[in-house]
């Protein structure tokens, strides 16, 4: 291509003129915090730092531009990199709630909303999509993702990386998308942050990797490695993973990053003996940029030093360097480095960026339970309003936001009201206090950063006037859950309940026998203790228009789509509970395994209720014997036999029956939402190619489509009895 041609011959001028020192410092990664300007500017203009995090002023960004490059010697320009994770300006539902969508298209727009503001302000990269696959739902973490299942979190990742991205690095209004963290932080034992994670070789080929190669394949032009140690090796220093899988097999040509630190923290975890040794192997295992919190804990600030002694060969740091420098030139940086700072309000206020936040957050909430058909409200229905999250802007954002306006956040309070009017009365009360965690995260401790304010209350006196309230109106609506600082990175939780004294709030409200309607703002399964309002939506933490799309639909402008990305756990004894588990010994007590008390999910993977009822028929192929390779159609009828439109995810899981190793009992390989009006049927076909009928042996320590039988189900979730048979023979 010339443009490579081009570049590469660009990229090799530069090469040929640099110091080790000016190496060293493009692949050199610093954080920029208000305050630190003038610790940072010097280095920038020394040519020690290649790029800076954190910066999220447009004026700031051009200013230590202007630095790099009209100050430092080869006046190369900095790639500015942040954590774009759920919107910039406009925040969208957190990315677990995406997930939850089904819906690959709203999650690439949302994406693709987030990258044009993130342009506007001058960034060019972002830590995003975190496509760890996660399965403990202690770990705080597992918000950031798609939840448990390899396959829907593929999905997901490749449509953030498009929405991210667009068809190629470097499109106007689209930055550089870095799936996140390679490789197994979602298994970090005990569900605690940072902890090792011990993941077996079929677990880590068939669920935790996949979602990166489809990402990289989806065109990602960064990865970043995890902090802690998989199977003993820290990523960030681990040749298998970063030059043998991902940059050999994989044939990824894009850079590599450290998470904060975890370059240097080789030496914290015993696995290099100092700095210098960190460097050596991290950059000999294949990593390329060292992302850094402060000057002093620097290991790639050693390169000059180890070239120096011999211990690094210097092609192996040109290939990080050069690998940066693409980065720099498809973004165009070398012609123009600077951001318009005049567009930058007009992007960020775009209002049809708020109406992508709405519709995205509506297509995300799952409706867990619905008895007597207690939603959709009435417009003329009195609504009891109560919960310490019924008003919590900051809360309805969620974890890792930044550049948020609390001020334009729609609560589900400011939505309910919005929708009724004079039409009806809303009767609001916190409940009970809302005392985020005070010990406090990384990130309430930065100067600039935003927490949610604390609720405080006389719990007591506020929850018998909550009870006063529901006894006077028609139905009441409860907005419990987690905190948004309780859920996140450095926010786990070892317990599922209701944090305070919701569950107590929740029970005296249930106790009135009003219709009660509990809305649960939170990410994990959260453990009712077999309490049963009367219907349950899970709302996650739904963005900026979050209560303008409660109130669409609680009302039923809209109806409810969403399915869970995974399976919700009865109680924290249950995990891990993965849907995708192998038959064994007594496979018919599969889900009584616990003498005390059910095995199973409360609500599977891919349940989600509707305000319409779905029925499934006629599951097809278009033959009954197949020959390894060929594709298989499938087909389904699926009816809508209730009274209006409304959205259906239909599920296609495999179950193989025999093989060189044992397969779990279901596994998702096909899904698609669709409207469907009432009493209208539609045909769904789904494709199976031969890399979804394989899979990663253990036996024969390799990917393999085998000589066996195939049950296919489809349905409306994990649970999906309805289904054919196949057989895959040898041609
Ligand atoms: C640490 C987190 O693990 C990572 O996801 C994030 O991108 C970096 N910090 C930068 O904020």
């Amino acid at each position: 291509m010339p443009r490579d041609t081009d570049m590469n011959a660009k990229i090799d001028a530069l090469l040929n003129q640099m110091t080790p020192e000016e190496k060293a410092g493009q692949v050199q990664q610093f954080f920029h915090f208000v305050g630190i300007e003038d610790v940072i500017s010097p280095e920038v203009a020394a040519g020690r730092v290649g790029s800076l995090l954190f910066v999220r002023d447009a004026a700031e960004i051009n200013r230590m531009q202007k630095i790099a490059v009209e100050e430092s010697r080869l006046k190369i320009p900095l790639l500015f990199g942040f954590d774009v994770i759920h919107g910039l300006r406009t925040i969208f539902p957190v990315p677990i709630a995406m997930a939850a969508s089904w819906d690959m298209k709203i999650i690439e727009d949302s994406q693709a909303v987030a990258a044009r503001e993130s342009r506007a302000i001058g960034l060019h990269w972002t830590f995003a999509p975190m496509v760890d696959i996660a399965r403990d739902p202690r770990w705080g973490r597992m918000i950031e993702g798609a939840g448990e299942d390899s396959y829907l979190g593929s999905a997901v990742a490749v449509a953030q990386v498009r929405g991210f991205q667009g068809d190629a690095i470097g499109q106007e209004g689209r930055i550089i998308a870095g799936p996140k963290h390679l490789v197994g932080y979602g298994a970090s034992m005990g569900g605690r942050d940072y902890d090792e994670a011990e993941i077996s070789d079929s677990q880590l080929h068939n669920v935790y990797l996949p979602p990166f190669k489809a990402a990289i394949d989806a065109g990602a032009g960064n990865i970043m490695c995890a902090y802690m140690s998989l199977n003993g090796v820290p990523p960030t220093g681990n040749q298998w993973l970063l030059r043998d899988v991902l940059k050999g097999e994989w044939g990824f040509e894009g850079f590599t990053v450290s998470d904060a630190n975890s370059a240097f923290d080789l030496c914290t975890h015993n696995f290099a003996a100092d700095p210098k040794d960190a460097a050596v192997r991290a950059l000999n295992a294949g990593l390329d940029m060292e992302m850094s919190l402060k000057l002093d804990e620097a290991a790639f600030r050693q390169i000059p030093a180890a070239l120096a002694a011999g211990e690094i060969d210097e092609a192996v740091l040109d290939d990080a360097v050069r690998r940066i420098f693409a980065a720099k030139f498809k973004m165009g940086l070398f012609d123009n480095p600077y951001v318009d700072l005049d567009a930058v309000d007009g992007v960020l206020n775009d209002p049809a960026h708020r109406e992508v936040a709405r519709a995205a957050a509506e297509k995300s909430f799952v409706l867990l339970r619905n008895e007597g058909d207690v939603l959709p409200l009435n417009v003329g229905t009195s609504v009891a309003l109560i919960g310490p999250l019924a008003d919590a802007a900051r809360d309805t954002l969620g974890p890792w936001v930044f550049e948020h306006d609390n001020a334009e956040t729609i609560t589900v309070l400011a939505g309910i009201q919005a929708k009724l009017g004079d039409a009806s009365t809303v009767r609001y009360s916190p409940g009970v206090s809302m005392i985020p965690r005070t010990n406090g995260s990384f990130f309430d401790n930065l100067p600039g950063f935003d927490t949610a304010p604390i609720i405080t209350v006389d719990d007591d006196l506020e929850i018998a006037n909550a009870v006063a309230l529901a006894q006077q109106s028609d139905v009441t609506v409860l907005v419990l859950g987690e905190a948004q600082n309780m859920i996140g990175e450095a926010a786990s939780r070892s317990a599922l309940d209701l944090p305070g004294r919701q569950q107590e709030l929740l029970e005296a409200v249930t106790a009135t026998g009003k219709p009660v309607v509990l809305l649960l703002m939170a990410a994990r399964p959260i453990d009712l203790n077999g309490a049963t309002p009367d219907a349950i939506m899970t709302i996650w933490y739904p963005g900026s228009q979050g209560g303008a799309a409660v109130a669409n639909v609680l009302f039923g402008d809209v109806a409810p789509g969403g399915k869970l990305p995974f399976n919700w756990v009865r109680n924290v004894g249950q995990i891990p509970l993965p849907y995708g588990r192998s038959k064994t010994h007594k496979p018919k007590d599969h889900d009584t395994r616990y003498w005390n008390e059910a095995g199973d999910a409360l609500y599977p993977f891919g349940h989600g209720l509707s305000y319409a009822d779905f029925t499934y028929a006629d599951v097809q192929t278009d033959k009954s014997v197949y020959a390894i390779g060929e594709d298989v159609v499938v087909t389904a009828q699926i009816t809508n036999t209730g009274t209006r439109t409304a959205d259906e995810v239909a599920q296609l899981y495999i179950y193989q029956r025999h093989g060189s190793a044992t397969r779990p009992i279901r596994e998702l390989k096909g899904f698609e939402r669709f409207t469907l009006p009432a009493g209208e049927t539609r045909t769904v076909t789904f494709t199976l190619t031969a890399a979804d009928l394989s899979y990663w042996s253990s036996a024969t320590r390799g990917w393999a489509q085998e000589e066996t039988t195939f049950d296919l189900f489809v349905g409306s979730n994990s649970r999906a009895d309805l289904q054919t048979t196949i057989t895959i023979k040898k041609p």
